[in-house]
């Protein structure tokens, strides 16, 4: 059955119309409850139990492991950033001088500043994939500029399942094959699709998988995921702590210091990853997000939407085409003369959050918006370009 709007499971004031979970999402009303009842916990320590530095840990990580479709929990890890996730990544990974690393134009720069670094480290070359200049057909002409420059040449190819300001789709599935054929790592950032599209580390087998948790995965800022394939199993993370190491558990037993890490993905886990407060409001958020299928948001999203890219278009905007682009964030191109500041001034006082990244609007919706959102903002819009 197609979904309905969810906006009463959140505390979003009426007045406000929220097109930014691709910046920061909204809290549901469960994970406000499940930060207020941590914080609360806090004055009481002798009532958290030692195993709290661990229990929650791994079942918010076999949540994510379900969320993601991956059948061992143990290659899943939290992560403080996207960036900490992809550093743990570029630190294990050898390059020959001349190797190439693959980003796409205007990717997120946590995607980005790491490669460059690695790059210069061994001498390899960083190679970024234009956009095409074209208003259609432009989904498929960039992925087609991907997969041709994937090449014996490449060492890693690095980027989003969308583009995380204008929601271009990038063909993982063919990529991954590419990728296959000459050796290279996929390294996926999931951060502005995982839980509203559909993903699968089983089907899809990249080497790598890093999303921030604050945004379609509705936990607090300063928690992210990992996914860490078999190429990383015997890899050296960036710092050393004891929680990652095997039998830490045993906290009697600290100080007989362990060579050894727990298995798999663990070893790459922060100090401090059973932080209290942050771990139980993601197990509340995973737990919602959990309750919905992302084909279905895609479904609600786009029917909520598409009037007003219509609208959009006929205000001489443009808008990618359903279908090459994502239905819970696109980009807006709008017209040359239009004044963006004043644009921002109205949006603002009529309480309509949207993002500017380079030259869109970049809207994302989520099941709080509803087509009267979007009529909203077709109205504010409307005002502004007469
Ligand atoms: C595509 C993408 N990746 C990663 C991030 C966040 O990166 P980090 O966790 O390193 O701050 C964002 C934030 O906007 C993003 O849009």
């Amino acid at each position: 059955m197609a979904l309905r709007s969810q906006k009463h499971v959140f505390n979003l004031p009426d007045d406000v119309t929220y097109f930014n979970t691709a910046s920061l999402s909204p809290s549901f009303k469960s994970v406000e409850a499940a930060g207020i009842e941590a914080v609360i916990n806090k004055s009481h320590p002798y009532k958290i139990p030692s195993s709290d530095f661990f229990d929650p840990v791994t079942e918010l990580r076999k949540r994510f492991a379900k969320l993601i479709d991956c059948n061992d929990y143990q290659r899943v890890v939290t992560s403080p950033s996207v960036s900490y996730g992809m550093a743990n990544v570029a630190n294990n990974i050898k390059l020959q001088k001349g190797d190439e690393i693959l980003v796409i134009e205007e990717q997120f720069p946590s995607n980005v500043y790491t490669w460059r670094k690695l790059a210069q480290r061994y001498d390899a070359k960083l190679v970024t994939i234009k956009k095409p200049a074209v208003k259609t057909n432009c989904g498929q002409q960039w992925n087609e500029a991907i997969l041709k420059a994937i090449t014996k040449n490449t060492a890693v190819v690095a980027l989003g399942h969308i583009h995380w300001s204008n929601g271009i789709i990038f063909n993982l599935k063919a990529i991954r094959q590419k990728t296959l054929k000459h050796n290279a790592l996929l390294i996926v950032d999931g951060s502005q699709s995982i839980g509203v599209m559909p993903f699968s580390i089983e089907n899809l087998q990249p080497d790598a998988l890093l999303c921030a948790g604050y945004k379609w995965l509705f936990g607090p800022y300063g928690c992210a995921y990992a996914y860490y394939g078999p190429k990383f199993d015997n890899g050296i993370p960036i710092e050393e702590n004891w929680s990652n190491r095997l039998n830490s558990e045993n906290l009697v037993g600290l100080t007989n210091y362990q060579d050894l890490y727990k298995p798999l993905a663990n070893r790459y886990a922060v100090g401090e990853n059973g932080s209290f407060i942050y771990v139980k409001m993601q197990l509340a958020a995973l737990n919602e997000v959990l309750k919905y299928n992302p084909k279905d948001i895609q479904d609600y999203c786009r029917s909520i939407s598409e009037k007003a890219i219509h609208k959009f278009r006929e205000m001489g905007c443009s808008v990618f085409d359903a279908g090459e682009r994502a239905n819970h964030l696109f980009g807006i191109e709008l017209p040359e003369n239009i004044d963006v500041d004043l644009l921002q001034k109205k949006l603002k006082e009529q309480k309509i959050y949207v993002s500017f990244r380079g030259k869109y609007m970049r809207i994302s919706c989520y099941l709080f918006n509803t087509e009267n959102d979007f009529d909203k903002l077709v109205k504010a819009m409307e005002a502004t370009f007469k």
